[in-house]
């Protein structure tokens, strides 16, 4: 049941009565009772999010499946559960942690471009919802792994509509010429075998063309597709049940609009409607993304041409990967106040690669080491993606609900990230 609506209360990451506050906590009082780097997220702003999309989806028969890959923090993945979501896991892995955020099996849908037999044996024992299979291959594997434990599989075939989502080429996974999924000439074979199969129940089509979609038309040519190859197989006799559109709407980290999570659900429902098909969607970061915030602490300011500044933070690319690795634009707020003129500013994290940045040519006042910091829109694709190179330790992680917060994650310490080895 949908609560109701929150949107009088002022939650998530804001800047509210001359403070940068998540829900009612103050982001700089955070930084100072758990440290940095820190992630925060707001429960309120993510749960708004997810009853948002259900409510936009209406009665239209539906599933949102929150795509774990996004961030997977096992508190953010409980309070997803609570509100209602069911989970998209991309490996086995994601299958436990949704398994130990309270899921049942029946609530996974299981992804990923190269699931192992011991993934696909343990999701078939568990009796996950469905398998979205990514080739003829993995078909085969699903079902003679099915036929040794005398279980039965429900399978979606990916298909590959090769439509571009012209989103960053390292996210666009709809085009012919990446590794996702098969082209439709073949899925069309390939849900026939299912189909005919003894131990395989056919669910239906699954398509994702790519994440941080920032315009309609790419969801709705592969949307479309997916429908059109639905529709023509159930003229051919098969119970086609339902199309899986993956995720990929895109959030506005502060450089481009895009469409809202009503829009975005307006445009699937006009193209999915009329083949009365069951819609399932797996959002990831337009529930997660804009509820976070990633807190770091200045360590070192020295001057970086003739007038700029290279401000050395206590958090880089082992704790936020985006910057470096896709040249993602995070917007970028100092918690310490300084009246002082702006300047260029290039905020760089402390890891020994030139790549190793947060944003660059940012205008603020000069901030002194000790300052304090927020990137924002870090819910999705931060925490997720934060590594142990240069032998950094996992940024703690915190849930705040209005004015109180729990620890979600501690710090890793060196004994944690020394616990595997010999
Ligand atoms: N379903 C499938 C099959 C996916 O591959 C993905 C994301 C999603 C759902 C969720 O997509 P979303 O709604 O979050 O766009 N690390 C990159 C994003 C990689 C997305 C991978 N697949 C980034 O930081 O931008």
């Amino acid at each position: 049941m949908r609560p109701a609506r929150l949107v009088q209360m002022a939650f998530g990451i804001r800047f509210d009565d001359a403070m940068w506050g998540c829900d009612d906590v103050s982001l700089a009082t955070l930084a100072t009772e758990v440290g940095t780097p820190t992630y925060v997220y707001s429960a309120t702003d993510i749960e708004e999010r997810y009853h948002r999309l259900d409510a936009a989806l209406g009665a239209y028969p539906h599933a949102i499946h929150y795509a774990l890959k996004a961030n997977s923090t096992l508190a953010v993945v409980r309070l997803l559960r609570q509100a209602g979501s069911l989970a998209d896991a991309n490996s086995g892995g994601e299958v436990e942690v949704a398994l130990r955020a309270g899921f049942i099996p029946d609530q996974i849908v299981l992804t990923g471009v190269g699931k192992t037999e011991q993934e696909l044996d343990r999701a078939i024992r568990l009796g996950v919802r469905t398998i979205n299979a990514e080739s003829a291959g993995e078909v085969d594997r699903i079902e003679a792994l099915a036929v040794a434990q005398g279980a039965r599989a429900r399978v979606a075939v990916r298909i590959n509509p090769d439509v571009d989502a012209r989103s960053h080429p390292h996210i666009s996974t709809g085009l012919k010429a990446t590794k996702f999924g098969v082209a439709l000439d073949e899925a069309r074979e390939l849900c026939r075998r299912i189909a005919g199969s003894a131990t395989l129940d056919l669910a239906g089509l699954h398509v994702h063309v790519g994440s941080q979609i920032g315009t309609l038309g790419p969801v709705r040519r592969a949307v479309g597709a997916a429908v059109a190859l639905a529709t023509a197989l159930r003229a051919e006799g098969m119970a086609v049940e339902e199309v899986d559109v993956g995720g990929g709407l895109g959030i506005d980290y502060g450089d481009a609009p895009v469409p809202t999570l009503e829009e975005y659900a307006t445009a699937l429902l006009e193209i999915v409607r009329p083949s009365s098909l069951r819609l399932v969607v797996e959002p990831g970061r337009s529930i997660v993304g804009p509820a976070g915030a990633l807190l770091t602490r200045v360590v070192d300011v020295k001057p970086r041409g003739p007038d700029g500044w290279c401000v050395v933070a206590d958090a880089g690319m082992t704790d936020l990967m985006r910057p470096a690795l896709y040249g993602a634009y995070h917007r970028i707020v100092p918690l310490t106040r300084r009246q002082t003129a702006r300047v260029h500013c290039d905020i760089v994290g402390p890891v020994c690669e030139t790549s190793d940045t947060l944003g660059t040519a940012r205008e603020m006042p000069r901030p002194e080491p000790g300052d304090l910091l927020a990137v924002l829109d870090v819910g999705a694709y931060g925490s997720a993606m934060a590594s142990n190179y240069n032998r950094r330790p996992m940024p703690a992680e915190v849930l705040v609900r209005c004015a109180g917060w729990e620890l979600a994650r501690r710090r890793q310490t060196v004994d944690d990230m020394l616990a595997c080895e010999s």
